[in-house]
């Protein structure tokens, strides 16, 4: 009897991925940085080269036909995004270079028109450096209050500690959906409930959700979230801003020049309708389209099949590190099945500099990140200086999860050899 085994969404999608098809250092590459950044399929490629091979124009200006086709494009990649995070309009989706760019889009433009002396902002000690940065320097600004949800024992957010930090006095909270250090999934249907009780608004940053896990903002029922397209399969240079259409309205512009305006007096300006009251100057017309290519593909596999297969990598990869016992992963475990987490694992080994340990593992086409991932603040509360991180997508196998294992377990003896 010949026994077929059920193909994987890494079976099936490796071949659209050219860059993973090559060595590094004379042996195979095994990419697991993707928190840091995602490959690229070759619909995206070709989307970006399409563009310039085909439509490069300026959007929005000429009336001539290669202009058009630019800003249908353009439009239609807007179009794509709304609809793959539930957007209730079109208008609600401003484009950004980043999500870095996005909460600074929200920081000066809403943070600082509304903050005031005393009023409260509430953080995570989990965030990434850009959502604390700009609340830091509009809380200087406006003479508001950052607080910081910490972590529980099982290094999750802490919510008991969250309810005992809002108060009429919070303006906002924006946080993490899902940690790039902890891997923790925060339950922020919950978080967003218990700030609108108390008339705060609520920022979601889905950097590290969006290109993992099935995203409603509508459902969410999130104020604004922001994400950046590179963990997406996008390219560089392109991420949004979702924001409710009534608040989006009502916010300042952030950036002032070309696109945004309706009409330029010397004296005065009068501004665009959403969303190019917030698309200042030309944008990233290719990379805008290439997000929109990869939406397509992402929404082509299916959020949920993404989802249901990096938890079973999930599973294996905490089977397979927690073996070691000289390893230490930060952050939740995983169900047996690979749920209640990220695909991802922040580690210490005991005696090793994490940054030690990714080159040595780079020198065996491994490419993981080391360091503090822009969580200073959290590396600090976890009382230590930086971890090494796996990080898996959907194009990655369990065999993969095997080769790295084996490269650290060999790793492990080679810095044990060298110091005894
Ligand atoms: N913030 C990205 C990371 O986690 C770059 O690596």
């Amino acid at each position: 009897m010949i026994i077929t085994q059920e193909r994987t969404i890494a079976d099936k999608v490796r071949q659209d991925f050219p860059i993973l098809h090559q060595e590094v250092n004379g042996k195979p590459l095994l990419y697991l940085d993707n928190a840091a950044t995602s490959q690229k399929p070759i619909a995206v490629i070709e989307a970006l080269r399409r563009y310039y091979e085909q439509d490069n124009s300026n959007v929005h200006r000429g009336a001539h036909t290669l202009s058009a086709k630019a800003t249908d494009a353009y439009e239609g990649a807007r179009d794509k995004v709304a609809k793959f995070v539930n957007a209730a309009s079109r208008q609600e989706i401003v484009f950004t270079r980043n999500a870095t760019e996005a909460i600074n889009l929200v920081a000066y433009s809403w943070g600082w028109s509304n903050l005031q002396p005393t009023d409260e902002i509430i953080l995570s000690v989990m965030e990434h450096h850009s959502n604390i940065v700009p609340w830091q320097i509009i809380a200087q600004r406006t003479g508001a209050v950052i607080k910081y949800v910490g972590l529980t024992e099982n290094e999750e957010f802490d919510l008991e500690q969250f309810k005992s930090l809002i108060s009429a006095k919070t303006k906002l909270v924006s946080v993490v959906h899902v940690s790039n250090t902890l891997g923790c999934i925060n339950p922020v249907e919950e978080i967003i409930a218990i700030a609108h009780q108390q008339g705060a608004k609520v920022l979601i940053d889905a950097c590290q959700s969006i290109p993992h896990l099935p995203i409603d903002v509508q459902a969410m029922d999130c104020d604004w979230l922001v994400a950046s397209g590179h963990k997406m399969c996008a390219p560089t240079g392109i991420g949004f801003l979702y924001g409710k259409q009534e608040l989006l309205e009502a916010m300042p512009p952030f950036l002032g020049g070309g696109e945004m305006i309706a009409e330029v007096f010397l004296e005065y300006s009068t501004y665009g309708e959403l969303p190019h009251k917030f698309e200042a100057g030309t944008p990233a017309i290719g990379e805008a389209i290439a997000l929109g290519a990869a939406v397509d593909y992402l929404s082509g596999l299916g959020m949920e099949n993404i989802h249901a297969y990096e938890e079973e990598l999930t599973a294996y990869l905490f089977e397979q590190l927690g073996s070691i016992p000289e390893v230490r992963i930060y952050g939740p475990q995983p169900t047996t099945d690979g749920k209640g987490r990220a695909a991802l694992a922040a580690f210490t080994v005991e005696g090793l500099d994490s940054t030690d340990v990714a080159t040595m593992l780079d020198q065996e086409g491994v490419a993981i990140r080391s360091g503090h991932h822009c969580t200073g603040p959290l590396h600090r509360a976890l009382e230590i200086t930086g971890t090494a991180r796996a990080s898996l997508y959907f194009y990655n196998t369990k065999k993969e999860i095997d080769a790295f294992i084996v490269a650290l377990k060999e790793t492990i003896e080679f810095f044990s050899s060298v110091m005894d």
